[in-house]
């Protein structure tokens, strides 16, 4: 996952780089370094850790020079520490990378065999050594990376200087996501617009394969094959206050606050009083949502919870088939595509490696059609799917993911509601789940006043090594969630299940040090929730329900906790009592000390597979 800037100016460049990846660290935080070019010698800082790490050894000692090169990591080759931190140099070549270069093993001997002396474990030593042996044989830096990346497998984003060529920085990519900033006498690349709208709003997304060259006054990209192409120039809409924390101890916190407005955000010109209003997936989503038949979701992590709402949605609403699966499974697998199949991919970040890929694969194997459900406009998904649906989330900076849940399962019930309109669900109820969602924002709204009731209950959790989470229906999936959420940033072993899986096996683990987290809204399937419940009680487990006022449930966690959730109604509740588990987790890791927006062994963008 890793983050990339680099810069051509006239000014010093090294805190515009170090800014660009403070805000790229959500892709990476376990090293990072600058290299800049200054009087033709490459001047390189590089740390184990935060980028705060490497920025004091900077202060202490600023590297003067208006081109350089920079790098947040996440280590796939090799340990976190300085050797096989980003950049790295060979002879006269710097260079940091965000992927994996599969045939990295057979590239290394080959060149280890012709004398060269390797310094870190990283693939991205073999590009530097690569692109360096080029120049010896006499290409210019463009060319030589050129050379390079076609004798590379897998994928990269890749920066790059070399000591002769001062102010120019070729960058390329394929499978990892590269766009250029475009300034005034001076020019950028990074990971994503966010490292970038400091300096500039003016964008040029790269597309797959493209190799550019950056100097002061110039912007030149190149397809794989070198020849020249044109890229147009897009005027971003992201404001830098949008990736500021404000009065918020923590990203997360704010990202949770942020939903009313978030999940109104997203409905906002699609649901209108009289239902979802036309063509909102594009304009040509008429007849492939009319042929629709079935739906294969594909995602990862929170997206992929999402994804199993969706699933129980679509199968009660619009009565069409849905199956739901992790996109590493899913790529890999030899899927059956009955006809009239639409494959959805979900993403926050649009760059999820195995969604992208999964996304690919469909191509292959007969779809209507392909609708991406995602955060980021410009992003790689969004820009090969058929149909897109924007979630509208924002920025989503704390490595946890809740507002781009939150308005991916928005975004879902649109879909929900457009499919089932076509395809049967009668008027009045159509009517009626319609008035439901538009009252989501204001629902999250009056959840969001739980805060203080849920600070006291995460004082219970502070010495726990466990927890379980039940939910039935619809509620399973956001019981996984929750359990997600506690786990990724609390470092607490929790688990999710079916409730009336419960009985099959986790029963054991039921004691009165295991707490038992309940979603149990009001709906069809309570009192078969209650009666699993009552099975937890028996064995002393220590209950934590949260209801919404529904008949027969105020004694229900016993000795334990009942917390009341305003939930709105059955169609919105799984996206109303996520909330709660999102505020718990958040406070119990605020409590237990953990880094939350940046939680250990993890990254937001999973770039890599
Ligand atoms: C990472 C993040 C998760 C996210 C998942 C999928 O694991 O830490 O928060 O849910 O990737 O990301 P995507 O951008 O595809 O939704």
């Amino acid at each position: 996952m890793c983050g990339i800037v680099a810069a051509v100016a006239q000014r010093d460049v090294a805190p515009l780089l170090i800014a660009g990846l403070k805000a790229l660290e959500y892709r990476g935080y376990d090293s990072s370094g600058v290299a800049v070019l200054d009087g033709g010698e490459i001047q390189r800082v590089r740390a184990k850790g935060k980028v705060r790490e490497m920025e004091a050894l900077y202060l202490a000692d600023p590297l003067p020079g208006g081109t350089g090169i920079a790098h947040t990591r996440w280590a796939t080759h090799g340990v976190p520490n300085e050797a096989n931190a980003h950049p790295h140099i060979a002879g006269r070549v710097s260079i940091v990378h965000n992927g994996i270069i599969e045939n990295h093993a057979r590239l290394r001997a080959e060149l280890e065999a012709a004398g060269h002396v390797f310094t870190s474990d990283t693939d991205t030593e073999v590009m530097a050594a690569l692109i360096d042996r080029h120049l010896d044989q006499g290409l210019n830096l463009r060319e030589a990376v050129l050379a390079t990346v076609r004798e590379l497998e897998g994928a990269y984003a890749i920066a790059v200087l070399s000591r002769d060529e001062p102010g120019r920085v070729v960058g390329a990519r394929r499978g990892a996501p590269l766009l250029v900033g475009v300034g005034i006498g001076e020019n950028f690349l990074g990971s994503d617009a966010q490292a970038l709208v400091q300096v500039t709003h003016r964008m040029l997304y790269l597309d797959e394969g493209d190799v550019v060259e950056i100097t002061r006054d110039s912007v030149q990209v190149y397809g794989l094959d070198g020849t020249p192409v044109e890229r147009a120039v897009h005027e971003s809409e992201l404001s830098s206050d949008a990736v500021e924390r404000g009065e918020y101890r923590h990203y997360m916190q704010k990202e949770i606050f942020e939903q009313p407005q978030a999940v109104a955000n997203t409905l906002e010109a699609r649901l209108g009083p009289h239902g979802v209003l036309p063509n909102i997936f594009g304009i040509d989503s008429d007849a492939l949502l009319q042929a629709t038949r079935g739906l294969h979701i594909v995602a990862c992590g929170t997206s992929y919870h999402a994804g199993l709402v969706a699933k129980y949605w679509i199968e009660e609403y619009a009565r069409l088939p849905v199956s739901v699966e992790v996109a590493s499974e899913y790529r890999y697998r030899e899927t059956v595509v009955p006809e009239g199949t639409l494959f959805v991919a979900i993403s926050q970040s649009g760059e999820t490696a195995d969604t992208l890929a999964a996304m690919r694969e469909s191509r292959r194997r007969g779809y209507l059609g392909t609708l991406a459900i995602c955060n980021v406009p410009e992003s790689s998904a969004v820009r090969e799917a058929d149909l897109k649906l924007m979630t509208r989330a924002g920025p989503e900076i704390g490595v946890a993911s809740t507002k781009a849940f939150t308005t991916q399962l928005a975004a879902l019930a649109l879909l929900t509601l457009e499919l089932a309109r076509r395809h049967g669900l009668d008027e009045a109820r159509y009517a009626a789940l319609c008035a439901e969602l538009q009252r989501l924002p204001r629902a999250i709204e009056e959840t969001l006043q739980m805060e203080p009731a849920i600070i006291a209950l995460a004082g219970e959790f502070i010495h726990r090594q466990h927890a379980l989470f039940l939910g039935r229906g619809v509620q399973y999936p956001v019981a996984l969630e929750g359990a997600l959420k506690l786990k990724e940033i609390s470092y607490i072993h929790a688990e999710a299940y079916a409730a009336g899986e419960l009985k099959h096996g986790p029963l054991a683990l039921v004691d009165e040090h295991m707490p038992v987290i309940a979603v149990a809204p009001n709906g069809p399937l309570l009192d078969k929730l209650k009666s699993n419940l009552q099975e937890v009680r028996a064995r002393g487990g220590r209950l934590i329900v949260f209801a919404d006022g529904a008949a027969g449930m105020d004694d229900m966690a016993g000795t334990g906790r009942m917390l009341r959730v305003a939930s709105g109604g059955n169609f919105i509740a799984p996206a109303v009592f996520t909330v709660p588990l999102q505020l718990l987790a958040y406070h119990v890791a605020v409590l237990r000390g953990t880094d939350v927006d940046q939680p250990r062994n993890l990254a937001k963008s999973v770039t890599v597979e």
